[in-house]
């Protein structure tokens, strides 16, 4: 296999299962594995880029041949500037490839020295994506065994006092919105009545 540097860039708005699964499947393969976080993406993240790096240099620590990092600009520039010889990213589905592919074709047009390697990762992960966990975690749902602990208590702090976790499937919908939903059926008994009466 061949060693060297490897980059494994993305956004990791937060970092799941999936990521992590990579990472620790990338590391087996190459000498280094540097994560690079994109600074300037032109979305409005949830989590700043500080914590996003925090999050994943803690989950990384028994990792000895990761390093976390950031980037600004063309990823394939800040590659060169650290002597990475591929991009790391993993494909999850066929969904991914036509967006990978072109994106792995326009870094080789970019750089041509620079490989890109797609990697799957668990099958159980296939369907986790960052996104998809911010929409569930945004709404109040259980995110246990899609993130790792760090990343699912980050999210706790971040969303509370709206929404409390307490394991996978309880959840304690705040006073407020406990009034709100009472408040509701209660409008739905009385429009029953009014229609009953008309
Ligand atoms: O996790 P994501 O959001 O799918 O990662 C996308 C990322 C950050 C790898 C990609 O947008 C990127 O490399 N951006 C940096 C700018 C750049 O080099 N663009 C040309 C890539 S074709």
């Amino acid at each position: 296999m061949n060693k060297g540097i490897a980059i494994y860039p993305g956004s990791f708005d937060p970092p799941t299962n999936g990521h992590l699964d990579l990472i620790q499947r990338g590391s087996k393969i190459f000498e280094e594995l540097v994560v690079a976080i994109l600074r300037n993406s032109e979305k409005s993240p949830m989590f700043s880029v500080a914590e996003r790096l925090e999050m994943l240099r803690a989950l990384t620590t028994d990792l000895n041949n990761v390093r976390i990092d950031t980037f600004n600009g063309l990823m394939v520039e800040y590659a060169k500037s650290i002597d990475a010889v591929c991009i790391l990213r993993g494909i999850r589905a066929i969904s991914d490839y036509e967006y990978e592919l072109q994106m792995a074709l326009m870094n080789r047009k970019l750089e041509p020295t620079l490989e890109t390697v797609f990697m799957m990762p668990a099958d159980k992960y296939s369907y986790v994506s960052s996104r998809l966990v911010r929409e569930v975690a945004q709404a109040g749902g259980p995110v246990k065994g899609l993130v790792p602990e760090v990343v699912e208590q980050k999210l706790r702090e971040k969303l509370e006092p709206a929404y409390k976790f307490h394991d996978a499937n309880t959840l304690e919908v705040p006073a407020g919105e406990k009034r709100d939903e009472k408040r509701t059926s209660n409008k739905k008994k009385s429009n029953k009545k009014r229609k009953k009466k008309a």
